[in-house]
């Protein structure tokens, strides 16, 4: 049978993200939003990409939820994007009672479903779709690691001059500033970073990864980063669909791992049919260590702010 996936909130991150996943052909796909005509237009729009792709992926829009029913993964992506000036943790209240409806009328009609959460503040977020869904920590995500980790290998790749294909990133921690990039960990070739580059060129590259989101949004003005985000979110969404049981970093539900408890925070997580299988813990050093922890207490502000 085919899979069917739910996007909630069919704008420029949602919007983005059905086309990568319809011209994957991973899925069946289903564009949720609330101004009306705008999934539908972008649905059918893609819809009739699909022959010259080749594609057969069906791609509908809709302003309700009932064409969602039986989605094997819901990804929200409705809400307020960061606007220049804004702070991601400046969200959390406009889009806790958006996401919190998203996430009420998708498990209804697919209570088997994972769902991945993408609206910003993101760890944040993914509290609000676990409370209100009451899904185990298997079946709620977020989507961040896998986008701040591609900005870092983009950084290196482009510092060494080296193919993007060559270069393994890891950033932990939650998606705000005090994001924790791994140098140790990262890798051109499965040679580390810190053999390759000196430390003040690492520290600009880790500065500019913390920072990568502000300077889309600084760049574009309106609106906030959708190409990578949307190419992201598609990774999690193929490791899941095809079982691939992928390590990627994911913001997910600890429960005692890296030493935080309840607390949705970016670890590097194996993605199988079933969401998440397992958490990966790796040894941190005890500044690495202590980053994650600073992280985490952000999160942790986020979290107290929720309505
Ligand atoms: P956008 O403004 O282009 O799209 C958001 C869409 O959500 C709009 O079409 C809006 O009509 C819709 N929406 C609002 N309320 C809704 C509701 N109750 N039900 C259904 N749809 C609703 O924004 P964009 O650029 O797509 O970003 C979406 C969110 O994703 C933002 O919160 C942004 O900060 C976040 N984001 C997170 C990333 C991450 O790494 N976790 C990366 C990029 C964006
Ligand atoms: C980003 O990192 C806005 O969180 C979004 O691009």
């Amino acid at each position: 049978m085919r899979k069917k996936v739910t996007i909630v909130g069919a704008g420029n991150v949602g919007a983005t993200t059905a086309h990568w996943l319809a011209a994957k052909e991973l899925a069946d796909i289903v564009l949720v939003d609330v101004i009306e005509g705008v999934p539908q237009g972008k649905a059918l729009d893609l819809l009739e990409a699909l022959p010259v792709e080749r594609s057969d992926s069906s791609v509908v829009g809709s302003n309700d939820y009932e064409a969602t029913s039986n989605s094997d993964i819901v990804v929200i992506t409705a809400g307020f994007p960061r606007k220049p000036g804004m702070s991601r943790d400046d969200l959390v209240r406009a889009n806790a009672e958006i996401v919190g409806t998203a996430t009420r009328e998708a498990v209804k009609r697919s209570p088997d479903c994972i769902l991945i959460v993408v609206t910003n503040p993101l760890d944040a977020m993914c509290e609000v779709a676990r409370r209100i869904s009451g899904f185990p920590r298997e079946r709620v995500l977020g989507m961040a690691g896998v986008l701040d980790s591609a900005r870092f290998c983009t950084f290196v790749a482009m510092e060494l001059g080296v193919s993007v294909d060559n270069v393994h990133a890891f950033v932990l921690g939650g998606h705000g500033d005090q994001m924790v990039p791994l140098p140790r960990y990262s890798t051109v070739a499965g040679i580390p970073i810190t053999e390759l580059l000196d430390e003040a060129t690492i520290a600009r590259l880790v500065e500019r990864t913390a920072k990568g989101g502000g300077e889309i949004v600084n760049l574009l003005k309106a609106g906030s980063a959708y190409y990578a985000p949307g190419r992201a979110i598609t990774e999690m969404v193929d490791a899941i669909l095809k079982d691939k049981h992928k390590i990627l970093p994911c913001a997910a539900y600890l429960q005692g791992e890296y030493g935080i408890k309840d607390l949705f925070v970016g670890v590097p997580c194996r993605l199988g049919s079933g969401g998440l299988e397992k958490i990966v813990e790796i040894k941190l050093t005890t500044a690495e260590s202590a980053a994650l922890h600073a992280s985490a207490e952000a999160v942790a502000a986020l979290v107290k702010a929720l309505p």
